[in-house]
């Protein structure tokens, strides 16, 4: 009996976790359910499906419709009980880039947003829901298999309203908002900050070419904005994963400038501040939306604010912004970190409040909703550098309560 109760509560403390964080889906590898038709195993290309996009002449792999191996999770974005996944076309066989699942679904499936027929868009990195109950991503137009990079379309903002499900605004980025044929691929994260619902502007960042790229949805128009702010640091490159001890670790060196924007609350003139930084980097900066609205002529200078450093291994990707405190996806540290903004941005001051070297390995994206941290985690480097094992969990969404998370923190 006592050894009883004590496996019992060895399996609480195992479900209430040394990290605060809960599996809500796992995947070993991607399948999708095209209008009831299952596609778990590699397919020929489908005469069956009716679509509108599809890529076999640049299919080097026999007409291939899909690849499983090759669907990576990259993005995704929680809206009531629909979650949506985005699988970037970064290779061949990935039959459709934006796809959600449902919240009580059993296996996780992806299904085509916003349904078969509708598919249209070519690559998708990160999309984001506004207040107005719509979904904002870029389509990158880019289809980066390595060696053999094609720009099928311009990259466009895309705008989808979730009640009705249609596309409600598909805005082509302008020549001069990109730098070269690299921008496209660069354009992976956008934030969407709304004023009112004809009143609201989108930013979007390019960690490839190092810029901002800003739209006014009111006045149909885009500008960019280029500061050294949104540069990598040359110091923070050279990170790994999985805590060095992974037999496939071995050192990144990605070179991924500005990355990931995070928008305060609106102050009492409305005004929000834009916390930024670049993927290689410790540092973070700040600059009011208000600057970021009025700089048609491309340049902040000296409207940046260096806040300061998080310190060693802090090098992060997507973050974002809960009543004052920051969570950043912790890429080097296979963790979440936070940040109390009223407090000096300073090493002691930047807490690791979740770390796990299987289940936090590359978090890709991360979103607060509601008092939920939720994080999107895909092993991407072990992808690129070597093989994902299929018989494994290889992707997870997972989430976790704000207060559980900073609970004795200097975050609280
Ligand atoms: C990163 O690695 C490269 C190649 O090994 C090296 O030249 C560079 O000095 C390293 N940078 C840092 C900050 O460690």
């Amino acid at each position: 009996m006592k050894r009883f109760i004590s496996i019992l509560l060895f399996c609480l403390i195992l479900k209430v976790n040394s990290h605060g964080m809960s599996v809500v889906f796992s995947w070993k590898q991607i399948s999708y359910n095209f209008d009831g038709v299952l596609y778990t195993k590699n397919s020929d290309y489908d005469r069956t499906v009716n679509d509108n996009i599809h890529f076999e002449d640049e299919l080097q792999e026999a007409g291939k419709f899909f690849i499983q191996y090759n669907n990576v999770p990259i993005g995704f974005e929680v809206y009531g009980d629909t979650v949506f996944v985005t699988v970037p076309r970064r290779r061949h066989g990935i039959p459709s880039t934006l796809n959600y699942l449902k919240l009580s679904d059993s296996c996780p499936i992806l299904r085509p947003y916003p349904d078969v027929a509708s598919r249209t868009l070519v690559s998708v990195y990160r999309p984001r829901v506004d207040e107005c109950g719509r979904l904002w991503m870029v389509d990158t137009g880019l289809l980066e298999v390595p060696g053999e990079r094609k720009q099928i379309q311009p990259p466009a903002i895309v705008v989808y309203d979730l009640n009705s499900k249609r596309q409600i605004l598909r805005y082509q980025l302008k020549p001069t908002d990109l730098v070269d044929e690299r921008t496209p691929g660069g354009l992976t994260f956008i934030t969407v900050d709304v004023t009112s619902c004809s009143d609201t502007y989108a930013y979007i960042t390019d960690l490839a070419t190092n810029g901002l790229i800003v739209f006014s949805l009111k006045e149909r128009d885009s500008w960019r904005i280029q500061d050294d702010s949104f540069r990598l640091d040359e110091g923070a490159l050279n990170f790994t994963v999985a805590g060095n001890c992974s037999p496939w670790t071995r050192v990144i060196n990605w070179r991924d400038g500005l990355f990931s924007i995070a928008l305060s609350n609106r102050d009492t003139t409305n005004r929000r501040t834009a916390f930024f930084h670049p993927l290689v980097s410790t540092q973070e900066f700040s600059i009011n939306t208000a600057v970021l609205k009025s700089s048609r002529q491309g340049n902040i200078n000296g409207q940046v604010r260096l806040l300061g450093t998080r310190g060693p291994l802090t090098q992060s990707g997507s973050h974002d912004y809960h009543n004052g405190v920051l969570f950043f996806a912790n890429v080097a540290q296979d963790g979440i970190l936070c940040w109390n903004t009223r407090k000096p941005m300073t090493p002691e001051n930047v807490v690791l409040v979740a770390q796990d070297r299987e289940k936090l390995v590359y978090i890709s994206d991360l979103k607060v909703k509601g008092d939920e941290v939720w994080v999107l985690v895909n092993q991407i480097p072990r992808f690129v550098y070597a093989t994902l094992d299929p018989r494994e969990n290889n992707f997870y969404i997972l989430k976790g309560r704000v207060q559980d998370l900073i609970k004795n923190t200097k975050c609280a």
